[in-house]
């Protein structure tokens, strides 16, 4: 057996880095082009697609799926339940959760979360579990949503409320 064929190293796409301090489940699976971060950590069963940039002290948790051309920053925490579109992007310190009544025991219960294409979460920001925020929507920073976010909106505070519609570029349409 080669060395190459004997390295305990999962195969994964040739031009996917993952840097040397992160630690990548064998079963998870990264896209082509995807870049891992320092000190980051991916767990079992996670899917991340193409040409995703994941920061340095990620925590991406068991099943999570994201998909391609996402933007993730440092410090951010996506937990199992979450599902994350094309084109996303997630600010500095984000926290995702999924257990609206966790306890210190029993087990978790799950409610799911789904970010859609080319929304945009600023930093700092808190999702609570259980919501939509729609294709191209922003989070200002810092704000806890607590309820779907519509497709195209710009939403700020906590709880969150709708200040205006968007583009794509994220300049506004009109006041909400
Ligand atoms: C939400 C955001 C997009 C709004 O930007 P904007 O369209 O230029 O809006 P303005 O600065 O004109 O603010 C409009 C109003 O919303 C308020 N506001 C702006 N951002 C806010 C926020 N994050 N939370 C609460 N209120 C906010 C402003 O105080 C202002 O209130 P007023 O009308 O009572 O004076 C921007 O403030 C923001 O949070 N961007 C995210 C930055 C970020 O996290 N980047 C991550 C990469 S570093």
């Amino acid at each position: 057996m080669s060395a190459a064929a004997s390295s305990d190293q999962p195969s994964r796409p040739k031009n996917v880095f993952v840097h040397p301090t992160a630690e990548v489940a064998d079963d998870a699976s990264l896209g082509a082009g995807t870049a891992i971060w320092n000190w980051t950590k991916v767990r079992e069963n996670a899917v991340i697609g193409r040409n995703a940039n994941i920061g340095q002290h990620v925590y991406v948790d068991a099943n999570v799926r994201i998909g391609d051309d996402c933007k993730i920053q440092n410090g951010v925490n996506l937990f199992d339940g979450l599902t994350v579109g094309d084109r996303v992007f997630i600010g500095p310190a984000v926290t995702f959760t999924n257990d609206l009544h966790p306890r210190a025991t029993g087990d978790w219960e799950i409610t799911p979360t789904n970010v859609h294409d080319g929304a945009s979460i600023g930093a700092n920001a808190t999702i609570v579990c259980g919501v939509t925020l729609g294709a191209g929507c922003m989070i200002g920073a810092g704000s806890v949503v607590t309820k779907d976010v519509p497709p195209n909106t710009l939403v700020v505070g906590n709880p969150a409320r709708p200040i205006a519609t968007i583009d794509e570029r994220g300049n506004r349409t009109e006041a909400a």
